[in-house]
């Protein structure tokens, strides 16, 4: 499997750490993937889609707790989590009741550069963090196909990033994910624990004008059944 491919010259960028890519199998991380323009494409893009497919606030299994993350999904599948129904993939909206948007097509044309996986995502979640919001390490683990890797954009304002290993207690690292950048977690990393501590307000002009709240949007994008 490709995941173990050596360091793009550009992500010799890694910030502040030990580069997670030799911490742990798997992860890669290439920052800067996409410049300025492409960023304001994709914004644009996906801008059209969560018209059509609005954020809304997810709850949590058991208790109902709101995420201080919103939340919608591109692409046949989607990532949804509320009190009755818990973790799971659907096909809707759970407010609209209709089906998710596309996933637009400089996003799939991701997926074919970097995943190392032919078949196509199904799913991609589209996070949007407003400070203080924030995600809980977790492991993506609801998908029936972990061959495939998980693959993420962040848009927006920068964040700090942490990640971890297939337990909950191994140790973890952070990092800086800015506008533009692209993770993977594929390979050994593919299980690992993750999570966002807190996004940094005003360190990105690029939702400003587009998204009235400014803040961080992240793409992940994941294969959910097994193909064939
Ligand atoms: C996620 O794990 O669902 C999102 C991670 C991120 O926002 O970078
Ligand atoms: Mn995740």
């Amino acid at each position: 499997m490709g995941y173990t491919r050596p360091l793009t010259p550009g992500s010799l960028r890694v910030r502040n750490m030990v580069s997670a890519d030799q911490f742990i199998q798997g992860f890669r991380f290439l920052p800067g993937y996409f410049d300025r323009s492409a960023q304001i494409d994709l914004l644009e893009a996906l801008r059209e889609a969560i018209a059509e497919s609005p954020f809304y606030t997810p709850t949590m299994p058991r208790s109902g707790k709101p995420l201080s993350v919103r939340m919608t999904n591109l692409g046949p599948l989607g990532w949804v989590t509320d009190r009755d129904g818990g973790y799971r993939y659907q096909a809707t909206h759970p407010v609209t009741g209709q089906p998710w948007p596309p996933i637009p097509a400089m996003v799939l044309d991701l997926w074919r550069k970097v995943a190392d996986y032919e078949p196509p995502p199904e799913a991609c979640l589209v996070n949007y963090y407003v400070p203080p919001a924030r995600l809980g390490l977790h492991q993506d683990a609801d998908e029936r196909d972990f061959a495939a890797p998980v693959v993420s954009v962040s848009l927006g304002d920068s964040c700090l990033f942490r990640i971890g290993g297939r337990e909950r207690a191994s140790p973890t690292r952070s990092m800086k994910l800015s506008s533009g950048d692209v993770v993977i977690l594929g390979g050994a990393a593919r299980l690992a624990f993750h999570g966002v501590d807190r996004v940094h307000p005003g360190t990105s002009t690029l939702l400003a004008g587009r998204f009235a709240e400014g803040g961080r949007i992240n793409l992940t994008l994941r294969r959910v059944t097994e193909p064939g």
